[in-house]
């Protein structure tokens, strides 16, 4: 149950920031409702657990519904009651602070019911003012930190007897963290203050009426005109009134509205044409959400909170064992590397579903590790069971919060990488890798197992991951063109040793499950084993070659499969020049410690993957026969 009680109490370390909370606010001469709950369908491919709506129709006349669940189960809630309203704010919450629940929902009001909010983001700094508001008398009743600001800024207003728009200036700068928030007050149906910080807000522009969301996608049938707000700006949302657009200082800040060109679901996509190519690029983000709050760069330490409340646990640890799936497995087999080389405590990989079968040796000393991304898959939910029961202590690292997995583990790390739609996993993957880095670095520490120089150099080096993820997707075109050349090959090869062998695995699946062709992933110095039999010019060879202790012998695999007429795509490091002359074709990838590799080899393989299927014309977000949450054995 450690997951599901963590989120109800703050843990500064393990402040998470992104969040794919949808927000939508209509201001106007319609009817708010029709257009903010169509709103939040449009929103919906962002992933939530919950939904809201505040309507204001008259003054001292605020209505709130929420539920959790789907926007249909909202329609339900709100199925008969009184709609009527021409100012309305609406939410799709994935929860990140406080589990799934109807009193976590936003919108989220005062303690007096005036003001309601709804907010997109994470205030980091929320409990020391939840402490100086309950010192004032405020009362909560949700565990978020978007209640503390919408109590902030009616303890603002009403103390200095102020308007909204000055409230919210002064409220969010005593703000720390991330925003996108939208405010109505119950007395005053004819404005909505909205204001970003961090996290995406849009004003679209109307005949006389604004709409305002997360993302275009919920304005575009009714207006092509819209202000994509900056970072530190309000925008003031009056009908009928020229839309005001100021600072936190009041300065105004001057906006030409865009007109957008995108259709629905290029929208959806931030541009891209599928999902999963919007994800691989999201990843420098993402893992640099995934270590906020847990990595400090100043001090060059990681804190992860799971390591710090259960130290005595981890430490004693006779054994770790991994239990995960697919992907989750891949990542599983990462963690063993790093845990054992930083930790020195043995590890122990197994898939879920033979795990749970096969009667295996667990003991109270051992502590089971369960990696899954949905947090929903049955067999990872069945193997915890099994551990349980042999009285292990179970670890969980998920990316949905308050799912299946996250309340049955005894502690656990989110991994923070927002909602991943498309079925073949790219950023929880790396969301995974980057967590049991921390993990195992934490851990490391407290074993005392790490020399000083390395945990700080690594670290540091951890810090700069985000950046040179960046730099492999500037190969991208390169790939893309590249990944023309295989459309039609039949099967390939993967191969890589150490950090990289778990990488030729996740290369052959990505392959296989969007593109069909089939893959296999070996460890490079298995190849003579058997696999050097099949190799020829249409085998082509997938080689994880970056630079390493054992570079020289994945240099003689290269050369082998050379001289068999093989074919061979190297990912190498930027300035390498024995294994990128000896391949057909190279990519270079920066130089990164070998405990980080993976952050960076797993990039290029994942495109190859994605464009290998595009090329082929094949439906690269839902593959065929795959589900993304498999919840049944
Ligand atoms: C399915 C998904 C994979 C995922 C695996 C394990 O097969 O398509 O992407 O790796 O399940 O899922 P989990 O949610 O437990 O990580």
């Amino acid at each position: 149950m450690f997951f599901g009680m963590k989120i109800f109490i703050f843990v500064p370390n393990e402040n998470k920031y992104i969040n794919m909370c949808g927000i939508v606010g209509y201001i106007g001469k319609r009817q708010a409702w029709p257009v903010l709950v169509e709103g939040l369908r449009k929103l919906e491919y962002r992933g939530y657990d919950s939904a809201g709506v505040a309507l204001v129709s008259a003054p001292g006349d605020m209505k709130v519904y929420k539920s959790v669940g789907k926007v249909a189960d909202l329609e339900r809630v709100v199925a008969g009651k009184d709609t009527s309203a021409s100012t309305g704010i609406a939410h799709t919450r994935w929860a990140t602070h406080g589990e799934p629940s109807t009193v976590n929902s936003h919108p989220h009001t005062s303690m007096d019911g005036r003001l309601a909010l709804v907010h997109n983001g994470i205030i980091e700094n929320y409990a020391i003012l939840k402490q100086k508001l309950a010192d004032k008398g405020y009362v909560f009743s949700s565990s978020t930190d978007t209640e503390v600001l919408v109590q902030l800024i009616d303890y603002i207003q009403t103390e200095g007897s102020l308007d909204l728009l000055t409230a919210v200036q002064l409220a969010l700068k005593e703000v720390i963290g991330a925003y996108a928030i939208a405010v109505v007050d119950r007395d005053n149906p004819d404005v909505i203050i909205a204001a970003r910080k961090s996290s995406p807000l849009v004003v679209g522009i109307g005949d006389d009426e604004y709409f305002l969301a997360s993302d275009a996608t919920p304005m575009v049938e009714y207006t092509n005109k819209v202000i994509y707000l900056s970072d530190g700006e309000i925008a003031v949302l009056r009908s009928g009134e020229q839309v005001r657009i100021v600072n936190l200082d009041n300065v105004e800040c001057s906006h030409e509205a865009q007109t957008i060109a995108m259709n629905i679901g290029q929208l959806q996509k931030g541009g891209y044409p599928h999902f999963m190519i919007k994800e691989i690029f999201d990843q420098p983000e993402c893992i640099a959400d995934c270590m906020r709050g847990r990595l400090n760069a100043d001090t060059c330490s990681v804190v992860l909170s799971a390591v710090n409340e259960h130290r005595e646990r981890f430490v004693s640890a006779s054994r770790f064992v991994i239990v995960a799936c697919g992907t989750s497995w891949h990542a599983g087999l990462i963690g063993k590397q790093l845990i054992e080389t930083m930790c020195r405590i043995p590890v122990e990989v197994e898939y879920a579903s033979e795990f749970r079968y096969r009667n295996p040796v667990i003991s109270p000393s051992d502590v089971v590790i369960a990696i899954s991304q949905s947090g929903e898959t049955a067999d990872t939910l069945a193997a915890i069971e099994l551990a349980h029961s042999r009285g292990a202590f179970v670890y969980g690292i998920c990316n949905v919060v308050g799912s299946s997995i996250a309340r049955a583990t005894d502690a656990g790390s989110y991994i923070h990488v927002g909602p991943e739609i498309g079925v073949a996993s790219t950023k929880a993957f790396t969301g995974q890798v980057a967590v049991l880095l921390m993990f195992a670095l934490s851990l490391a520490k407290e074993t005392g197992t790490i020399s000083s120089e390395e945990y700080t150099s690594t670290v540091a080096s951890l810090d700069a991951i985000p950046d040179k993820m960046r730099q492999v997707l500037k190969q991208n075109d390169y790939i893309a063109g590249m990944s023309r050349m295989f459309t039609y090959a039949r099967n390939f090869i993967y191969l890589g040793r150490g950090y990289s062998f778990p990488i030729a695995l996740e290369g052959a699946l990505k392959l296989k499950e969007i593109s069909y062709i089939h893959a296999e992933g070996y460890p490079a110095a298995e190849m003579k084993h058997g696999p050097i039999a099949l190799i020829d010019a249409d085998m082509p060879v997938v080689v994880i070659a970056t630079r390493s202790p054992l570079y020289d012998k994945v240099l003689s695999n290269v050369q082998e499969i050379k001289a068999r007429g093989g074919r061979v795509v190297a990912v190498v490091t930027e300035g390498d020049t024995v294994i990128s002359s000896l391949a057909d074709f190279s990519i270079q990838v920066p130089a990164v410690p070998e405990c980080l590799d993976a952050l960076v080899t797993s990039i290029p393989l994942q495109l190859m993957a994605y464009h290998i299927a595009v090329c082929r014309g094949l439906d690269v977000d839902r593959p065929r026969n795959l589900a993304k949450s498999v919840t049944v054995e």
